[in-house]
């Protein structure tokens, strides 16, 4: 969706709300609020949308005339904006039924001034144009094995720094829930649970979220369920891709930890990503399963080309079987985002200590090298 202006429009009754929203955005800069003291039954000109980069909508969830006034004005934007609802206690069926008229989210009342900001400024941040947006970057493993949730929680880590430098946040997501290796490897308690959030995820809000959320020593926001091993996922795609909504709703910058095998909602994610990396280590299978994988991916979705990562790069010329870096340049022309260096004893020692590789050796090759590619490789 594309945002073009800063204005926020609230329409709501309720005073103390309309007061909320403008503490809320006191201290943020270059955004106008603008706000319609009456009840979206009242509410006959659209025109006061016309300009808006968000439009947030204070129903009551309740009454059918409410709802309906609601579908009109979707109807009128159609799908030209952002649209918040804010909303009193309503049931699962009129949560789903928010999800399919499309709206971008819905809080609960009592609202939290610090819910209707990060709202915002999402939202914001969107349309500003210093060329610093939030992303979803996914990494997408070859095979089993061959690092994908090390790369995914270095590139994290990283992001997050440079990301946190100029105020923006960061979100880790561990979408295998097989493995369920991100929580393990940062000596997290993994605290996302699926099974409560609705059939559809229509009971996921801003404030469920941050109870399911996991936070990191390092700042880092971790979103990851306890592992299932052997069981196959039986989420759907409704349910993963209001996950990935509400995260991106809250977080600029959103890492994805994908499985090894496809499932019915892989097409999903790989399509509302920015960047798609696909993660092999520098052997002959792994060169090949880098190559079917980035056939697939690309046979599927539109719009981002993915890429590889060669993990456990040798800097030697010769590496295991003989593979020579001209070898893994020739089997990826064209797809090759770079690799990374092949150093066991310091990932071992960053997993045991449930710490960044940084933490355990300031500069390390693996870092580096996987800086230079999430950096040269901005979308
Ligand atoms: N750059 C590296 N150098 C050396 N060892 C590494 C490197 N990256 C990952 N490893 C090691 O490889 C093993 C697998 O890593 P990791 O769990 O990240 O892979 P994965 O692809 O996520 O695996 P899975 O298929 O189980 O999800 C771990 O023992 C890890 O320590
Ligand atoms: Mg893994």
């Amino acid at each position: 969706m594309t945002v073009e202006s800063s204005k926020i429009v609230l329409l709501s009754p309720d005073q103390a709300v309309r007061d909320s929203l403008r503490a809320a955005m006191r201290s943020v800069e270059r955004i106008e609020i603008s706000t319609l003291g009456m009840n979206v039954t009242e509410l006959t000109d659209y025109s006061a949308f016309d300009d808006a980069a968000l439009v947030i909508l204070d129903i009551d969830g309740r009454k059918r005339d409410h709802l309906l006034a609601l579908q009109k004005i979707m109807i009128w934007l159609r799908g030209q904006k952002n649209v918040v609802v804010l909303t009193d206690s309503f049931d699962d069926a009129v949560g789903r039924w928010f999800l399919q008229i499309r709206v971008s989210d819905f809080l609960r009342k009592p609202i939290r001034p610090e819910e209707l900001r990060t709202v915002c400024l999402k939202t914001v941040r969107g349309a500003s144009s210093d060329g610093q947006g939030g992303e979803i970057i996914t990494f997408v493993p070859a095979a089993g094995g061959v690092g994908n949730t090390t790369i995914a929680i270095e590139a994290a880590m990283q992001t997050m720094k440079s990301a946190g430098a100029v105020g923006r946040t960061t979100c880790l997501v561990d979408l295998d829930f097989a493995g369920g290796s991100c929580a393990e490897y940062l000596d997290l308690e993994p605290r996302l649970e699926l099974g409560e959030i609705g059939p559809e995820g229509e009971r996921l809000d801003i404030q469920l979220l941050e109870v399911m959320s996991s936070k990191h020593a390092s700042g880092l926001s971790l979103i990851a369920a306890p592992a299932r091993p052997c069981e196959p996922s039986q989420f759907s795609p409704q349910v993963i891709a209001r996950l990935l909504d509400t995260v991106s709703g809250c977080f600029d910058n959103v890492i994805i930890d994908m499985p090894r095998y496809w499932t019915p909602w892989f097409d999903s994610v790989l399509g509302g990503s920015d960047r798609i990396f696909v993660v092999t280590d520098m052997t002959v299978p792994g060169l090949r399963a880098a190559r079917r994988a980035i056939a697939k991916i690309a046979a599927r979705i539109e719009g981002v080309a993915p890429r590889v990562i060669v993990n456990r790069a040798s800097r030697n010329f010769l590496f295991g079987g003989g593979l020579r870096n001209a070898d893994v340049e020739r089997a990826l022309t064209n797809t090759l985002a770079g690799s990374v260096a092949n150093n066991y004893q310091l990932v071992r020692e960053a997993i045991d200590r449930g710490v960044p590789l940084a933490a355990v050796k300031e500069g390390n090759k693996i870092s580096a090298d996987l800086k230079r590619i999430i950096f040269s490789n901005a979308a």
